[in-house]
């Protein structure tokens, strides 16, 4: 099959930008090798460190501009999907991956639709073992939880260890992570590392044993509700209202005596839970730093403004800065270029042309579209 990798880059490479590619050339070469024809789209991989001329080495055609380079794709491997107005210029008949956000741009499913053409929502991959090895959402976060302690303590501007020297003795940073999913498992490996006093708090019960085995303490109200906090699916649920106080209590006392507090809480299909509030805040010390992991989806602290580093009055610094994978496009383009590596084969027909498999349950839980219709079920009505 004609397979397109896509500039998905922003032309300004600005705190928030796009930096990653769909695909490495060591992949591109695996691509080519297995029968397939790769055209790559003219810097497509600037920012993760791969230049047109090591995807030329690799076997691949270098496309002067995404429009051109997909004229004959039969599968355009990206890393947002693009918007509705560039989904309608490709083939028809063809597919393309993204992290689509596919309920908050209900026009882009419609487009695709329109143009005839499957879009796989990588988010929508369903969280079955066979299907690890192809999550994005997994891939991504993880490297996120990292970053966000990382450029926390950069922004913190004091050690993050204890250090007892001769000049005296620097007491280790405390560092809070709300929300022990992917990304809240790897910030509390990482501020760990770095040698934080590290708490953690999640409403799923699952994850108290998650933190003990990674050294930090766990801090939560476990009454019944908590006990009960878990979807089928792990994800977590919608907490009370009563619930929500009392944990608003437990992190009010909490959050007064922390450095840096990481927050990742997130709720599917929901806008992210408010963990932290102003008042919250406004008992914090001068030179703390909150992380808003979440200002994509509405945040989680109060007065996070996403894109963007504010300070408060009191001197407290929150990061509601977006798109985290791309602080690291390097490494995050790697695990995404593997993750789609691995979903190929669910679209690929033993002769190596396009032919998504629409019996295969991991098809049919991403694909939002199917012969010029909308299919999705979140999509639905
Ligand atoms: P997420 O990104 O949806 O949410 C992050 C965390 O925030 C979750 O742990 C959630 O419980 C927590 N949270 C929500 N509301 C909260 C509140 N009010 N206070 C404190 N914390 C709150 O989660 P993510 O990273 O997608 O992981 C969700 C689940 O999926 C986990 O159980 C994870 O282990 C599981 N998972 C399974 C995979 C598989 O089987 N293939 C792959 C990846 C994750």
């Amino acid at each position: 099959m004609n397979i397109t990798i896509l500039n998905d880059t922003d032309d300004k490479l600005g705190d928030n930008a796009e930096a990653r590619v769909g695909a490495t050339p060591d992949i591109v070469k695996n691509y080519v090798a297995s029968g397939h024809k790769v055209t790559v789209v003219k810097g497509a991989g600037k920012y993760a460190n791969h230049y047109d001329a090591d995807y030329k080495s690799a076997g691949a055609i270098i496309s002067s501009s995404n429009k051109v380079a997909c004229k004959d794709a039969d599968l355009v491997l990206s890393i947002t999907g693009k918007d509705a107005k560039f989904v309608a210029g490709l083939k028809s008949g063809s597919g393309i991956t993204g992290l689509m956000n596919p309920t908050d741009n209900p026009k882009y499913a419609e487009a695709c639709a329109k143009a005839n053409v499957t879009a796989f929502a990588l988010e929508y991959i369903p969280r079955i073992s066979r299907a690890q090895s192809m999550d994005v959402l997994s891939s991504q976060s993880n490297l996120s939880g990292y970053r966000a302690v990382v450029e926390g303590a950069s922004i913190y501007g004091r050690a993050m260890p204890m250090m007892m020297t001769a000049a005296g003795t620097i007491a280790p940073a405390k560092c809070f992570i709300m929300g022990v999913g992917v990304a809240g498992l790897q910030a509390i490996a990482t501020s760990r590392r770095l040698g934080a006093v590290t708490t953690a708090t999640d409403v799923r019960p699952a994850t108290k044993e998650q933190v003990a085995s990674l050294g930090a303490k766990f801090i939560a109200v476990e009454n019944e509700e908590f006990k009960e906090a878990e979807t089928a699916g792990g994800y977590a649920k919608q907490m009370s209202s009563e619930y929500q106080k009392l944990q608003a209590e437990l992190t009010a006392s909490h959050i007064a005596k922390q450095d840096i507090v990481i927050t990742t809480a997130l709720i599917p299909g929901r806008a992210a839970p408010i963990l932290v509030t102003k008042s919250m805040i406004a008992n914090m010390r001068p030179g703390s730093v909150l992380v808003d992991l979440a200002a994509e989806r509405g945040g989680n602290v109060e007065g996070a403004v996403p894109g963007k580093i504010v300070e408060t009055k009191n001197g407290v610094k929150i990061v509601g800065l977006l798109n985290w994978p791309s602080r690291l496009a390097s490494d995050a383009s790697a695990m995404f270029a593997k993750n789609l590596k691995n979903f190929i084969p669910l679209v690929t027909a033993e002769d190596g042309s396009y032919a998504p498999d629409w019996n295969d349950e991991i098809i049919q839980g991403c694909a939002l579209t199917r012969d010029g219709k909308v299919i999705h079920e979140r999509l639905k009505g």
